[in-house]
């Protein structure tokens, strides 16, 4: 029977299961990974927790990733869930919040997941176009739903919503309101300051980017404990893996490491938004480990499949609104050279 829903994986990463060429092979600039290891402390923890515990499930809380992130955070343990990445957490609201016909708002375009998300839960998803400048819609500060989603730094654009306009949604919504800051570390300011004063605000973050784990599925959900206890009553028991604690907890105990490597990441930015300026391309002042370049009117589809044939994967979203565009993840700057050779 088909399915309901569009296939997620290749909407939201831009490839076809089994057509994903290996990652050796070639430049992968298409989902925003990060281009440096790990901290050196995060495969020392593994292979110190890749003994016979593996055997038994692991912790259902992720009790010690609670509390360490809780101290790096400065907020409470009760006040954070943890997830199979972000990902996970994203479907955990869903799932608690949204049922047949309940609304869910957002600014468009954004991370395409909300989308098929509520498509699962039969909701209805109330969009608004972001205007060219993607500063946030007005039309959006007055909506009404069960959720609302403010990815923040927004991808595909990189743009940033200012936090005074998420604390004003977040006094006038009656729903909850969810920053995704999936990409946050690269930017200048999070949403985690305007919890104290919101119980309906959730922000998210993830392991996948600014700390270099996309392969282990580690997100962080931070907000109101009596909010967190009723999402917590749909979470999966033992949803994130014995591994992926503890690989969090070393990522979290290594937190420079993170810094330095976002350092590298933002100035590799800077660098390609000018060059890619240079080539003509419009480039978004970006906040996050991605760069959107359009060329008005040219569809980049041509554009993207010529750097693939050159061994160069960067993201295309064949949309009205994003076909002349490309979203170019940064990676290291030989990667980067690579990239600006080709084009
Ligand atoms: C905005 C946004 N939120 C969430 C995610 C999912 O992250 P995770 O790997 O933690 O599931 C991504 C991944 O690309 C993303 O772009």
């Amino acid at each position: 029977m088909k399915s309901r829903v569009r296939p997620i994986v290749a909407q939201m990463h831009g490839y076809v299961p089994g057509e994903q060429p290996r990652d050796r092979d070639v430049v992968k600039l298409n989902t925003n990974e990060n281009p440096y290891p790990p901290a050196p402390g995060v495969a020392r923890a593994i292979v110190a927790a890749a003994s016979d515990d593996l055997r038994l499930y692991p912790d259902p809380g992720g009790s010690l990733l609670r509390e360490t992130a809780a101290r790096v955070y400065g907020v409470t343990p009760d006040e954070i869930l943890v997830g199979n990445g972000s990902d996970d957490l994203l479907s955990m609201l869903m799932r608690a919040f949204v049922g047949p016909g309940d609304v869910v708002v957002y600014p468009e375009p954004t991370y395409s997941l909300y989308e098929s998300l509520v498509t699962i839960q039969e909701g209805r998803v109330l969009s608004v176009p972001f205007p060219p400048d993607f500063s946030f819609p007005p039309a959006l500060q007055a909506a009404e739903g069960r959720l609302m989603f403010v990815c923040n730094p927004n991808s595909p654009s990189g743009t940033f919503t200012p936090l005074e306009v998420i604390a004003d949604l977040a006094a006038r919504f009656e729903g909850v309101v969810v920053v995704d800051e999936a990409y946050v570390d690269f930017a200048a300011a999070t949403a985690l300051s305007l919890l104290a004063e919101h119980p309906n605000l959730v922000v998210l973050r993830t392991f996948s980017k600014s700390f270099s784990l996309a392969g282990m599925r580690i997100g962080l959900m931070f907000g109101h404990r009596d909010l967190l206890a009723e999402i917590s009553k749909v979470k999966d028991s033992y949803n994130v893996g014995r591994l992926a604690l503890v690989a969090g907890v070393a990522a979290l105990e290594d937190y420079a490491w993170m810094e330095r490597n976002v350092a590298c990441i933002v100035a590799t930015r800077d660098r390609l938004q000018s060059a890619l300026a240079k080539r003509g391309y419009d480039v978004l002042p970006s906040t996050a480990n991605f760069v959107l370049a359009r060329r008005p009117g040219e569809d980049q589809a041509p554009v993207q499949q010529r750097l693939r044939d050159s061994g160069v994967l960067v993201r295309h979203f064949p949309t009205p609104r994003l076909a002349d565009a490309l979203r170019i993840t940064v990676g290291t700057d030989p990667e980067i050279d690579q990239l600006l050779a080709a084009l």
